[in-house]
């Protein structure tokens, strides 16, 4: 026997004198103020005990525990494909940290046994080590009454072992005609909390109540503090068994929560990892089939040492234009883009042509609103960037810079807009930067919002959809 359990041995033949090992307990001690308990339950317990073994059944190592075949490297799936993606952290947070514990596990590091108060003197050991997690996890949990129930034979504890020492466990009382379990204690020795061994143990309760003792549902009155961690085990506050299963079974808590977990047979709990990465390897599969996002292509050398204009934006003179912008972009091409068609309103605006939308056309309406709004008595605020020297912290709160100046060099290149869309929507970036840097009060919030509806209405007017629907348009 380890030095460390010399302790244990003590305290397991006190209590060996207070148990007798295999036998059913009196009823609880009565609860204390804190906690309040209620019938301990029907009795059937001692009936079903022999057929789950009674003994110790492990669910881990070995890869046991319903953990499938080949999925024990931490890097296969059944048929042997290698699923894993190279960075593991692809996998996410959840995943990674299952994996990794799996890998424990695998190795025998970890293990996880279901055991109880049948006389065995390892159980023993084991269960005085796990009462005194207990003990000093749930401070507000009378000691002698942690005792009675973990050693009271009709209640089963799932332990897990690292390197042999206990450092986790649950113990639950099942209830074998409702087909649930209700879970008593539930902690982690404090230095190894929040690393996911929890999240483990709860896993492979379930997988070992559903295969080995045919449970539907698990129930517990979660302290108000561990709701959250219950919560993310799949446990809810919406209790949907029949009340005539458990009230009156269960002990009821002060400073609890009901909570319940629905359990199926269908999932095998301790699975998780091995089926969130081969779903993930199904739809990246499924994915490259109809996309070519996957493939990366050089980027654009053309803004490489160019000099930026004022507030970091580009001169028009490195507008890819629009005829070049197939052969000049790779993996447009091979994107399906295609140039867009016209679009489908008419311009109304004077001076736009026959109306019809073409490039010349759109570019005639854009020159005459940029010169409506230029000519406006609120445009001044807007007209030339803004100076760093006048304004310093100007560019740090705003990343993306522009002045109507430049919306009007971008549409003088006759490149940089391909649609009405993106022209406005370079006014609606100008408004909106204006409206994050100055407060509401500010005459500049005020003009921006002033010239903002001035444009709107110009843009709304400027153009008709009524051709589109085969009615005359305004301009016959
Ligand atoms: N409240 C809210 N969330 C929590 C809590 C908590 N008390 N403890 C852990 N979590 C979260 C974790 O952040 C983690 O979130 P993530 O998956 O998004 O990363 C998730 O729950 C699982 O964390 P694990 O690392 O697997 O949990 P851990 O190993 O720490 O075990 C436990 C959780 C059992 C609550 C442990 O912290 C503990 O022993 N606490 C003290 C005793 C206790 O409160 N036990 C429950 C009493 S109720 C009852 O026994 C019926």
């Amino acid at each position: 026997m380890p030095v460390g359990c010399a302790k244990q041995k003590q305290e397991m033949d006190l209590l060996r004198s207070v148990f007798k090992a295999g036998t059913a307990c009196d009823e609880p001690l009565e609860p204390d103020a804190k906690r309040l308990k209620r019938e301990e339950g029907s009795g059937e317990g001692g009936k079903h005990r022999s057929a789950t073994g009674g003994g110790v059944t492990s669910t881990s190592g070995g890869g046991g525990g319903g953990d499938g075949d080949g999925a024990g490297d931490g890097g296969a799936i059944a048929d042997g494909t290698p699923v894993l993606p190279k960075k593991e952290e692809d996998l996410g947070h959840y995943v990674t940290r299952e994996i990794h514990l799996r890998k424990q596990e695998d190795d025998g590091e970890l293990v996880y046994k279901t055991i109880k108060n049948d006389g065995n003197e390892q159980h023993m050991i084991w269960l005085v080590t796990l009462k005194n997690i207990f003990s000093k996890q749930l401070p507000n949990m009378p000691k002698e009454y942690i005792v009675r129930l973990v050693f009271n034979p009709n209640h089963h504890s799932m332990i897990c072992l690292k390197n042999n020492l206990v450092i986790a466990g649950v113990t639950y009382r099942p209830f074998w005609p409702q087909k649930m379990g209700e879970i008593a204690f539930c902690a982690v020795s404090a230095n190894e909390q929040v690393k996911g061994y929890g999240t483990r143990l709860m896993n492979h309760l379930k997988t070992y109540v559903c295969e080995q003792e045919n449970m539907t549902h698990l129930i517990t009155f979660a302290d108000n503090n561990a709701v959250g961690y219950f919560a993310k085990q799949g446990f809810t506050k919406d209790v949907m068994m029949d009340r005539e299963k458990w009230v009156g079974y269960i002990k009821e808590y002060d400073g609890g929560t009901i909570m319940e977990c629905h359990l199926s047979a269908q999932v095998s709990y301790t699975d998780f990892p091995v089926m969130i990465r081969t779903q993930r390897q199904a739809v990246a599969e499924k994915i490259k089939q109809l996309s070519s996002a996957h493939l990366v292509y050089p980027g654009l050398s053309r803004f490489l040492n160019k000099p930026h204009g004022s507030g970091g934006v580009h001169a028009p003179d490195t507008y890819i234009p629009a005829s070049e912008i197939m052969t000049t972009v790779d993996g447009l091409k091979q994107a399906g883009w295609v140039q867009p068609g016209l679009p489908k309103f008419r311009l109304v605006h004077p001076g736009c042509g026959d109306g019809t939308p073409t490039r010349d056309n759109l570019h005639r309406f854009m020159r005459s609103l940029v010169a409506l709004v230029n000519g406006h008595p609120d445009a001044w605020p807007f007209v030339d960037a803004i100076n760093p020297t006048e304004v310093p912290d100007y560019y740090d709160v705003i990343k993306d810079p522009l002045y109507l100046e430049l919306i009007k060099e971008r549409v003088d290149c006759g490149e940089y807009y391909l649609t009405l869309e993106m022209f406005a929507a370079d006014f609606r970036l100008l408004f909106n930067n204006c409206r994050l840097y100055n407060s509401p009060e500010t005459v500049f919030f005020k003009c921006a919002t002033r010239l903002e509806n001035f444009f709107d209405g110009k843009v709304q007017a400027g153009i008709s959809w009524k051709s589109i629907r085969g009615e005359r348009t305004e301009r016959g």
